[in-house]
């Protein structure tokens, strides 16, 4: 192609869509702000995903969409006989993960869940905390999962919950509505936290599911600014928004979000807790499925 590639103009292969490069992009561009906005803030709900999957301490462990590397790092902590991978599809989240977590037993790869190439039947504990929304396509990533646990292995996945329960969730409306772009970074967001829905998924991957439950949770934000930040600028949206919204428009962003995030917002001990519901599903693969 001819001319300067733009920001939202990203190389993609010929069998990616390239709205999914553009996805892969935005993520990139926030591995950083991500890290610093977003990732201790849900360690805890991850936390309990782990304690549901509950590994073998001699398991290798596979973390799928890690993001920065700190849930692969809770899982390799849980897997201290073991090795573990994590994979993400934007190379610079990748990077900030091998900062952070990179020592004996734990390595980053880039990797897309809709494609993994990691080998068939090789790991005991397989996680996507957050992930699976923003896969094009999500029944073949789950597919991707199976395959990669060994018999006996156990898959923890954990979606966003209700869109209601969940504090920022306006912010994607919000910002596509004014970049008047209207391929939604990611569609179906809410969609796989809907009561049933991730578990009939994973079950038709071919895995018995033994927890599907919604973690009626929080996060924890020093104000609604700090708060308002992360949602726009913490996130794949953090370019629309600083590219296609003129100044008014972005102002207006934040005033519609501070109105909603301070509706919402409990006060505890000189901090807010913003309502985090997530959805948790665990599943296990049969000892004969080889
Ligand atoms: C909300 S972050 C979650 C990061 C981490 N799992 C955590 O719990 O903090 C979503 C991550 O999914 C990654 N991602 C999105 N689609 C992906 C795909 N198809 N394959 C691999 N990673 C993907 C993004 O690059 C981003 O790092």
């Amino acid at each position: 192609m001819a001319g300067e590639r733009g920001v939202d103009d990203p190389v993609h292969d010929d069998d990616e869509p390239v709205e999914k490069a553009g996805l892969r992009n935005a993520w990139g561009r926030v591995n950083v702000a991500y890290d610093d906005m977003w990732a201790e803030r849900t360690a805890h709900l991850t936390g309990r995903g782990l304690d549901l999957l509950a590994p073998e301490p001699d398991w290798d462990g596979l973390d799928i969409a890690c993001g920065p590397g700190l849930t692969t790092a809770a899982l390799a902590e849980r897997l201290p006989s073991g090795r573990t991978l994590g994979v993400d599809f934007a190379e610079p989240m990748i990077e900030r993960a091998r900062e952070r977590f990179s020592k004996p037993g734990i390595e980053f790869a880039v990797d897309d869940a809709e494609r993994l190439s990691q080998p068939t039947g090789t790991f005991g504990a397989v996680t996507c905390s957050i992930g699976l929304m923003y896969c094009y396509d999500a029944r073949s990533a789950l597919q991707h999962m199976a395959r990669v646990l060994s018999p006996g292995g156990r898959l923890m996945v954990m979606v966003w919950g209700r869109a209601p329960k969940v504090w920022w969730s306006p912010v994607i409306e919000l910002i596509e509505s004014r970049a008047e772009y209207f391929a939604s970074v990611c569609p179906m967001m809410f969609f796989y936290g809907l009561p049933g829905v991730l578990g009939r998924m994973v079950a038709e991957a071919g895995l018995t599911v033994a927890n599907d439950e919604a973690v009626d949770e929080f996060m924890v934000f020093p104000s609604v600014e700090k708060a308002v930040d992360a949602a726009i600028l913490g996130g794949p949206l953090a370019g629309l928004y600083t590219n296609r919204l003129g100044p008014e428009q972005q102002h207006d962003v934040r005033r519609l979000l501070t109105e909603h995030i301070s509706g919402l917002a409990h006060a505890r001990d000189g901090e807010l807790l913003l309502p985090a519901e997530a959805r948790i599903v665990v599943a296990e693969k049969s000892a004969l499925d080889g």
